[in-house]
């Protein structure tokens, strides 16, 4: 056959290739276009072609080499768009969809939620006050008289260039915040973070939490108030834990008293956590003082409260059994992740 005929059947076998895999395709590659392949055979031989013949056959083996790169890249642009056709054809769509590894609540929030949910339960509202605050709302509002010592009870922030502007150095600020707008009945909880010049420790921090309670109505009694802790302490701590009310001095209280729970821990018995003593102190509360009322727009002669102010801190330490503050704003992961289960 001479090699123009060849070069003819060479073209049309070229056309009819077919490969139904990688391999087959590569040996197709191999065959046709690699250096011992047809077409560089095609080449050796080109060069005993007759000098008149040489323009032809040139051109000839020029498009078998082309047609044969194209055929083959051609096959392999379909092996792989039936590769991806197939994957999606065994897509199983009922298939539960791989776990999206979630974070964790913080343990401040979870305890912070858990305490809005009893006194949700209770009938109490919610809410909320800035933390960069004035002067009035923090302290005067709250009965601490201009240079009384009790301002000095509690380090406070001041922001130099507006000294009458300070970071909350606790949330008994929205109590007015809520009162100026609003007439009794008032019974309102107010979570949020609270700011002290304190130098960091185990056992103070310079920022943590705190939930206020506010309750005012026509009548309301220190039993009303001592009912209320009691049911949420035994909500919070099991249905065994004891109260324990101290009286005690807030400038915005009167009476006021602090509150103990039964250590958790020890079960009462004693340990380092309740230095010993079998109790922890949990709140501060007390009656609403009147010059407050009064401070804030309500009729003291008419109206009456209550009032409290928790640590979310202190709580979670009893709940969780967590001996070091720092814990909480250090975002150590191996920490946070404890409460996965939790949530
Ligand atoms: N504000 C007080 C504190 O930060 C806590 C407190 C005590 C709040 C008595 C109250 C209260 O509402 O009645 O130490």
């Amino acid at each position: 056959m001479d090699l123009k005929s060849k070069i003819e059947d060479l073209l049309n076998e070229v056309a009819e290739l077919k490969a139904s895999n990688d391999k087959e395709l590569e040996a197709l590659r191999i065959k046709y276009l690699s250096k011992k392949g047809v077409v560089s055979e095609l080449m050796n031989e080109f060069r005993t072609v007759a000098p008149e013949a040489k323009k032809e056959i040139g051109i000839r083996i020029n498009k078998l080499k082309t047609e044969a790169l194209e055929k083959i890249n051609g096959l392999r642009e379909q092996l792989l768009a039936s590769a991806v056709t197939e994957s999606a054809e065994n897509l199983d769509l009922t298939r539960t969809a791989y776990p999206v590894p979630l974070g964790t609540r913080h343990p401040i929030s979870l305890v912070k939620n858990e305490i809005i949910d009893i006194f949700s339960r209770l009938g109490f509202c919610l809410a909320d006050g800035p933390e960069i605050e004035d002067d009035w709302h923090v302290f005067s509002s709250m009965n601490f008289p201009a240079d009384h010592p009790a301002r000095d009870m509690q380090d406070t922030f001041f922001i130099e260039a507006h000294p009458d502007i300070i970071l909350r150095t606790h949330t008994s600020s929205v109590q007015s915040r809520v009162m100026e707008k609003q007439q009794p009945p008032i019974r309102v909880i107010c979570p949020g973070r609270v700011y002290r010049n304190e130098t960091i420790s185990a056992r103070a921090h310079c920022f943590f939490h705190q939930v206020e309670g506010l309750y005012v109505d026509e009548k309301v009694s220190f039993a009303d108030l001592k009912q209320v802790l009691l049911l949420f302490a035994q909500e919070m701590f099991g249905k065994d834990t004891k109260i324990r009310l101290r009286p005690s001095y807030f400038p915005f209280t009167e009476p006021s008293a602090e509150m103990d729970i039964s250590c958790n821990i020890c079960g009462g018995k004693g340990c380092s956590f309740c230095k010993h003593t079998g109790w922890v102190e949990i709140l501060g509360c007390g009656m609403v003082d009147p010059a407050v009322l009064d401070a804030c727009g309500i009729d003291s002669s008419k109206y009456m409260g209550y009032a409290f102010g928790l640590g979310v801190e202190r709580i979670t330490n009893l709940k969780y059994q967590i001996k070091d503050l720092r814990m909480f704003s250090e975002n150590d992961k191996r920490f946070l992740e404890e409460f996965t289960a939790a949530n």
